[in-house]
Order: structure tokens, then C-alpha cells, then sequence
């Protein structure tokens, strides 16, 4: 099958010089692509800026901001069979980011923010999408409640949550440990580092193409 798959942080500029980002590594992401690949499907990886190495024989497209990956998505999704949402994409950006190094003046500078496109809510309405959809959902009170209601309003097959609160699992680590919320029961995987959990998911989202429909 033909997956996109969405990882790592945004960058919201800020000035030519400073940005608004976030924690996420984009290893979750990266693992999932390399997974793909290795189960033999064709990966198309939009990014964020990462550290990583770009997994090999995967399609690649670099993006900084969140409007650049929503771009990105918009043009190619339609071609795909599968999308996995794993990117930490900004809510939102500075409203003016301005052209020239903000210099240091003022005690306080306040900053307006505006609202990001939220890709992953376009993908079934905006965008068309009717393939197999998977979101990402990183919560850190009412898991399950808030992975469901997300499935639900994203129209996606299936919202991997994991629970940030917890410290040395999730963003920034080698390690994580999910709940698969499906919309109509959930499986708690036990924690496992990224690779071997992105092997799992992949076989999950091959199940939900092949139509094979797990009991609760
Ligand atoms: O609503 P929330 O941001 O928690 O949803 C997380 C999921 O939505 C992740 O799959 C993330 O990649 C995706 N997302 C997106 N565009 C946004 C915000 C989140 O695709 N602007």
C-alpha cells in the first residue's frame, strides 16, 4: 500500500531568527516510515525538522511550518491508500512574524498567536481522503475518553494515544507505551521501544485495510 505519514515538530516563525517548536523528535514517526518500508509498502514521510536520518527508499518532503506540511498533505494524500498522522504540528503560529531580528526594547513583548490549519481534521472533510486514516493523540489526563472523542471527530480507523505525563516514555524518548483506540473497542500495548511498537502498529493498520475486523 501507499502510506503518508506526517513526524516531527513544527517550526512557527517567530522572526527571521526565532521560531515556536515543540519536544517532539519525530522517532515515533521515523520508526512507522521505516517499518512501512521494511513491511514492504511505499512511504511518502513529510517532516519537520528532525535530527534523524531519513529512513532509505522513502519519499521525502521537509517542511518547517505547519501551514508547509498542511500544503504537503493536501497535494499528495489523495493518491494514498493509508495516512498515519504522527507529526507534533504547532495549534498555533505568531500572527505577524516579522521581518527583521525583534530586538530587545521593552520589559515585556507580548506575542499574538493565531490558529493552525489541523491537518489531520481536514484530511476526511477538506482533502477527500477515504483511505485508512490513523491520528496520533498525546494527552495527559482522560486517555481513552479523549483518544475516542478525537477518532470520532476526525472521522479517523484508528487514534494511537499515548500518555505524556509520564516521564522518560513518549516525546524526547526511545520508548513509549500506547493505547489503540478503534472505534469500537481499545488495546493497551505494553511498553516496548519505538521500533518494535511501530512494527506492531503497522500490522494494525494492515489489518484494517485487509478488512480484518478484531473482536473487542
Ligand atoms: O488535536 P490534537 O492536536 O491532539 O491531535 C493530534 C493529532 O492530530 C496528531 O495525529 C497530529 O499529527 C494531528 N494534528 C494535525 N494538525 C494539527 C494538529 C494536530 O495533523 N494542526
Amino acid at each position: 500500500m501507499k502510506v503518508l505519514i506526517t513526524a516531527g515538530p513544527t517550526r512557527e516563525p517567530i522572526d527571521p531568527v526565532r521560531f515556536l517548536g515543540n519536544r517532539s523528535s519525530g522517532r515515533m514517526g521515523y520508526a512507522l516510515a521505516e517499518a512501512c518500508v521494511h513491511a514492504g509498502h511505499e512511504v511518502l514521510l513529510v517532516s519537520g525538522p528532525c535530527e534523524l536520518d531519513v529512513p532509505g527508499h522513502v519519499d521525502f518532503i521537509p517542511v518547517e511550518t505547519a501551514a508547509d506540511m498542511f500544503e504537503a498533505v493536501r497535494r499528495h494524500l489523495g493518491r494514498m491508500d493509508a495516512a498515519v498522522f504522527a507529526a507534533a504540528v504547532a495549534d498555533y503560529r505568531p500572527a505577524r512574524p516579522a521581518d527583521r531580528k525583534i530586538k530587545k526594547q521593552a520589559e515585556t513583548l507580548t506575542l499574538e498567536l493565531v490558529r493552525n490549519p489541523d491537518i489531520l481534521g481536514s484530511a476526511r472533510g477538506e482533502f477527500g481522503f477515504r483511505g485508512t486514516l490513523v491520528g496520533f493523540a498525546a494527552e495527559t489526563e482522560s486517555l481513552e475518553a479523549n483518544a475516542r472523542d478525537k477518532l470520532r471527530r476526525k472521522g479517523c480507523d484508528l487514534v494511537i494515544a499515548n500518555d505524556v505525563s509520564r516521564p522518560g516514555l513518549g516525546f524526547e524518548s526511545d520508548r513509549n507505551r500506547v493505547l489503540l483506540v478503534y472505534p469500537d473497542h481499545s488495546e493497551a500495548l505494553p511498553e516496548d521501544d519505538k521500533h518494535q511498537l511501530a512494527h506492531k502498529i503497522v500490522r494494525e493498520i494492515e489489518g484494517l485495510r485487509s478488512g480484518a475486523s478484531k473482536a473487542p
